[in-house]
């Protein structure tokens, strides 16, 4: 018997989810030996436009792209929202096939952490400002599992957000001092339509919490209007981000820095690209952000 008019039901772009590292590394060695690139993403997981920005950007970049998602627990201090970090794996999946992800790799942490595990990436200078001061492990976590991933999907290019501005140069750094033979590639901020970079931690916050916090781009619109009509002084403008961020309830300033964008080193007035970075908490939550501000002089010439 013939059968016509057979549907065969629109299926989605197939996702290989991988979970052991050995298959991971099997798997990134096969694509290799067939000449195939590798592109990675990495990620926490709770997945926002901001990730899916990246696998955008990196999708165009390889022939296969990678992401993984590992919500890394060196990274994270005593006290800090490790085991309260946002999770939603089924909704990440389905948005990473959505982009075209070929491969997601989700291990599990006593896999990438065996036991007697005791080897761990440290800069010296980058980790000490910004973030760094107040966390103080953060960054040695972000390099080691940073370098694992690198070594565990062998990517020709990885992707990162500026929206995490001192890890992306930490990475970058890390990479060169190390001989890695890997491209990094930034990618811009994404934002909420309000300004509101977009974060998974902002999940944490309520809705009284959500106009305070949008204090933070607010701030950094602010400080760039304010160099436009003439004011370089470092002190003053830091001084009005403070004053604005400080006039919503329930924040606390963790810092507001403007500095040099190569070394981090604080600056005294703005006569250049500079980057003013800021972490802020509202409520219990830790929001970080940052643009470049770009004196009217520097933009035009
Ligand atoms: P996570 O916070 O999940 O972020 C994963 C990547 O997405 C990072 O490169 C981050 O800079 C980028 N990203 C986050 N929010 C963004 C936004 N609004 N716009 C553009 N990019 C954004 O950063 C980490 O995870 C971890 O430290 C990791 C690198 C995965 C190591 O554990």
């Amino acid at each position: 018997m013939i059968v016509t008019g057979v549907i065969f039901p629109v299926r989605e772009a197939p996702i290989d989810i991988i979970a052991l590292k050995s298959d991971m590394q099997a798997r990134a060695n096969s694509l290799r030996h067939q000449g195939k690139t590798i592109a990675l993403v990495p990620t926490m997981g709770y997945l926002h436009e901001g990730h899916l920005s990246l696998m955008r950007l990196a999708r165009d970049m390889a022939d296969i792209l990678v992401v993984s998602l590992f919500v890394n627990p060196t990274q994270f201090g005593p006290g800090e929202d490790l085991a309260a970090y946002p999770r939603n794996f089924d909704h990440d999946r389905e948005l990473c096939m959505g982009e075209g992800v070929d491969i997601l790799f989700h291990p599990e942490a006593g896999n990438i952490y065996e036991p007697g595990f005791q080897t761990f990436i440290s800069l010296e200078k980058l980790p000490v400002y910004l973030c760094g001061a107040s966390r103080p492990v953060h960054f040695r976590g972000v390099a080691t599992i940073v370098t694992k991933l690198f070594n565990i999907v062998k990517p020709h290019v990885a992707v990162f957000g500026q929206k995490d501005y001192q890890q992306l140069m930490v990475i970058r750094r890390m990479v060169q001092d190390m001989d890695m033979d890997i491209r990094i590639v930034g990618g811009p901020i994404v934002r909420e339509a309000d300004g509101l970079a977009m974060s998974s931690r902002n999940a944490y916050l309520n809705s009284s919490q959500r106009p305070a916090a949008l204090s933070l781009s607010r701030s950094l619109q602010q400080a760039q209007a304010l160099l436009e009509s003439g004011q370089t002084d470092v002190a003053a403008l830091i001084a009005s981000a403070s004053h604005l961020i400080l006039s919503f309830p329930e924040t606390a300033i963790d810092y507001v820095a403007i500095c040099d964008p190569d070394t981090l080193e604080n600056i005294k007035a703005v006569t250049l690209p500079a980057l003013m970075a800021l972490a802020v908490r509202v409520g219990k939550t830790r929001l970080i952000d940052n643009t470049m501000l770009v004196p009217p002089q520097s933009a035009t010439s």
